[in-house]
């Protein structure tokens, strides 16, 4: 198949750059090769490579940040995504973008279903559920899968920072009243290879809509760090704290877990459970 993914250098990007071009014929985007702020060329750009598959992994993800860059978010999480999906629908092909557990405000205490009423918190959230409509609306055929707490080995993310802290203090406070589940990027993109690779094109129809893929299980910035430290061997002293202890210019929501029961229904596929994804990352390290 011939595939083409905007984001190819961010975590689920250059996973799925990774997985994919041994197999398929795939080009790569990055913000070097063409910028999502400026969305006028996104089109054309698909349309000239005809693709039969287009996956979505690029975002502005500076959760704070797009706090005070509310229209340089909004360009690439809803802008420039649903333009992907105006390309997507001239070409009749796949379409597979990403969304966020920060689309929920967090107040529920079970897990989020795809049809739990989204309330983003946070502009970053905010930008994302605008993407995902624009998505849908453009392109009803599209899939979407929310994901959440997102790491890889590479890459600024959670447990790079923790592992770099522990580095450098003797005692460290992470927060312990906010839960979701820390999900590998790279099970993230074998799930994706696995829904592209097994769903033909003329039965798009029958599987799209909206799915949450997470890492299985479920933890607190608290019991994620405490893990990260314990695999690692880190003997820095863990606190706990609370979000208020810890205040963030984006409001987080306090349990973000997604339920995944559709995913695995629909494509019969489960991301591992998250403790065991993130022993083989450090075991790597
Ligand atoms: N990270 C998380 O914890 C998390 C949680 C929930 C959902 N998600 C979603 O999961 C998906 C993948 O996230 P990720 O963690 O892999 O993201 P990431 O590592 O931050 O990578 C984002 C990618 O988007 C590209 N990008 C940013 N601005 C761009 C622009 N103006 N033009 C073109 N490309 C641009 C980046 O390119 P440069 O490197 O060149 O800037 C990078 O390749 C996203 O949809 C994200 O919203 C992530």
């Amino acid at each position: 198949m011939k595939i083409l993914i905007f984001g190819r250098k961010g975590q689920v990007g250059s996973a799925l750059m990774a997985l994919l071009a041994d197999q398929h014929e795939v080009r790569g985007l990055d913000q070097e090769d063409l910028d999502l702020a400026e969305s006028d060329e996104v089109e054309t750009t698909i349309v000239a490579y005809a693709p039969d598959w287009v996956i979505n992994a690029s975002a502005y993800t500076a959760v704070d940040k797009a706090q005070s860059e509310a229209a340089l978010a909004d360009a690439i999480n809803h802008l420039a995504p649903a333009a992907m999906a105006k390309a997507c629908a001239d070409l009749n092909c796949g379409l597979l973008h990403y969304s966020t557990d920060y689309v929920f405000d967090g107040t529920a205490d079970r897990p989020y279903l795809e049809t739990h009423e989204p309330n983003p918190q946070s502009v970053y959230g905010s930008t994302k559920l605008a993407g995902e409509q624009a998505v849908m609306q453009e392109y009803p055929r599209a899939i979407i899968l929310r994901t959440a707490w997102v790491y890889a080995q590479q890459g600024a993310n959670f447990m790079n920072t923790m592992l770099r802290l522990a580095g450098e203090r003797e005692e460290l406070g992470v927060v312990a009243d906010q839960f979701g589940s820390p999900t590998l990027a790279y099970d993230l993109a074998q799930v994706s290879v696995s829904i592209i690779e097994n769903t033909a094109l003329e039965s798009l129809g029958d599987v799209a809509g909206i799915y949450h893929a997470t890492g299985s299980g479920m933890t607190s910035w608290h019991g994620f760090a405490r893990e990260i430290f314990s695999l690692a061997g880190k003997t820095v002293k863990l606190n706990a704290i609370s979000t208020e202890d810890y205040p963030t210019p984006a409001p987080r929501p306090h349990y973000s877990v997604l339920s995944n029961e559709k995913l695995q229904r629909v494509f019969g596929v489960a991301l591992p459970a998250w403790q065991e994804s993130l022993a083989g990352t450090i075991e790597n390290l």
